[in-house]
């Protein structure tokens, strides 16, 4: 067999989404045998001057601290895997500097015959890439006698809005590849966001529903109970809308409305994507409600007279045969009364309905990603009992509780093993982003120039009334009287 000598570089080493998330997400596939300790060698890089070991302390609270409890033996195998080299995002200097340590490693490691494979992990603010993809182009990339491959992974934000976007994809373009630039939405990585192909298109019951003629509308909904603490002078730059919405929820709103694709191809389905993404009509001021919590501007990383959202409704249009009609609720929120992303699907009265005078509610079908992921149905039942009533109830599928045992990953875990592996499925195409921006930017631009300002909410609320009142114009439903189970073990 081939001789693997697999490089991984996360650049921006000592960051908090390094910290946070690339370096579990390594560790987590290297405990579960993806990255064979024969084969693999881990870098950081960043500009600060410190020892290996120091960078290995510090990533080793954060991979221990979570998940199930790791045996110490695999976390000191894993840290001696990570070197650390130092050097300045933009000169020849440190990437010369690592490259040779990459070529120490292959060379020592894989015989002459290996291939070897280099992953660029950039965990940096986007302002920095061109000049980093530069430096990778010029002084790090595979050696060709060797074989193998060199790719980039990119985080949002990819940009602020469709000018900036498109530059930065021009500038990282004339350098790499499509193939070879995966720009990550850790969405995309998500257990339930993976099974919305499975459940759109393997499954015979949802195939003629799944439209105009029965459903009302979807709701795709982020809330987090907690505000930006330590991240406002990120956030306040971008606000809501970017740091959720345009990416996370739009990427979840491709997969709930795309044609079925014709083929599992990575090519093939992120055509489809595309394809709903170039059919959402301009959005309409008036179906959109934009909050923000108070307290926000009391980080004194945050101007005082910001009118940056930190929650917004926007309500998107298809304008195809599957969805005309059919409004499409994206609604994101810092600091609401609870942490819960999911997808509701709302379906239509039933006609000629002879239940009227005990009307309990309309059918959703709900797709809870986070947390405790489950599927489940609200339908409508006779009441068990000697009464004929009828009351509002569910079918169930709670993941925790049927798959007991399994353990579900983390997306960066899975997205990681993805770039390695050489599929872009769950990666943002150039032509995708593209158009995800074209459609958020002329309304960035009115907030931007403060033509909309959002209303402020509680911390702790349901964000601001009117969100709530848009969503049932919209013609959403509330069932009353009903309450959700949590299933026990
Ligand atoms: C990030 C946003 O992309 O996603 C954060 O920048 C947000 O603001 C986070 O908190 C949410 O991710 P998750 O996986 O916890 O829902």
């Amino acid at each position: 067999p081939e001789i693997v000598c697999l490089s991984i570089i996360v650049l921006g080493a000592s960051g908090d989404l390094a910290k946070k998330k690339t370096f579990p997400a390594l560790f987590h596939l290297y405990s579960q045998g993806f990255l064979p300790p024969d084969e693999v060698h881990i870098f950081g890089y960043a500009r600060t001057k410190i020892s290996d070991d120091k960078l290995r302390n510090r990533i080793h609270g954060y991979i221990v601290s979570d998940r199930s409890a790791s045996p110490s033996e695999d976390v000191s195998k894993f840290l001696n895997l990570v070197k650390y080299v130092s050097g300045s995002y933009d000169s020849a200097e440190g990437f010369q500097l690592l490259d040779k340590e990459i070529e120490k490693q292959e060379t020592s490691k894989c015989s002459r015959e290996g291939s070897s494979q280099r992953l660029f992990y950039l965990a940096l603010p986007p302002s920095v890439y061109p000049s980093v993809c530069k430096m990778i182009r010029k002084y790090c990339m595979n050696k060709s006698d060797l074989g193998g491959w060199t790719r980039v992974v990119v985080e949002k934000p990819f940009g602020k809005d469709l000018d900036s976007a498109e530059k930065l994809s021009s500038q990282i373009g004339e350098l790499f590849d499509e193939t070879q630039i995966y720009r990550i939405d850790h969405y995309l990585g998500k257990e339930l966001v993976q099974n919305l192909l499975v459940h759109r298109f393997a499954n015979r019951f949802f195939l003629p529903l799944w439209n105009r003629d029965n459903i009302d509308n979807v709701q795709i909904v982020f809330r987090e109970d907690f505000g930006t603490e330590g991240r406002g002078g990120y956030f306040d730059e971008y606000g809501i809308i970017r740091d959720i919405i345009q990416n996370h929820l739009l990427q979840v709103l491709c997969l709930v409305a795309m044609e079925k694709p014709v083929s599992l191809k990575p090519e093939h389905i992120r055509d489809e994507k595309v394809k709903v993404l170039q059919s959402v009509l301009p959005i309409n001021d008036e179906e959109v409600v934009l909050g923000q919590y108070v307290g926000y501007r009391d980080d004194p990383t945050v101007p005082d007279h910001s009118n940056t959202p930190t929650f917004a409704t926007v309500i998107l249009r298809l304008h195809n045969e599957r969805w005309e009609g059919v409004p499409f609720i994206l609604k994101a929120g810092k600091a609401l009364n609870s942490r819960k992303a999911e997808i509701r699907v709302q379906f239509k009265e039933v006609p000629g309905d002879i239940f009227q005078c005990q009307k309990q509610g309309r059918n959703e079908f709900i797709i809870r990603l986070q947390p405790s992921e489950a599927m489940y149905m609200k339908l409508t039942v006779k009441q068990p009992g000697l009464e004929f009533s009828t009351v509002q109830s569910e079918l169930d599928l709670s993941y925790r509780q049927r798959y007991q045992g399994v353990t579900i990953p983390e997306a960066y875990e899975r997205l990681i093993l993805d770039t390695i592996r050489g599929d872009q499925q769950h990666f943002v195409r150039r032509d995708e982003l593209k158009v995800a921006w074209k459609i958020f930017t002329p309304l960035l631009h009115r907030i931007d120039n403060g033509e909309m300002n959002p209303f402020p909410y509680q911390p702790g609320s349901r964000g601001p009334a009117e969100a709530d009142e848009l969503s049932a114009k919209a013609g959403y439903v509330q069932t009353d009287g009903y309450t959700w189970i949590h299933p026990t073990l």
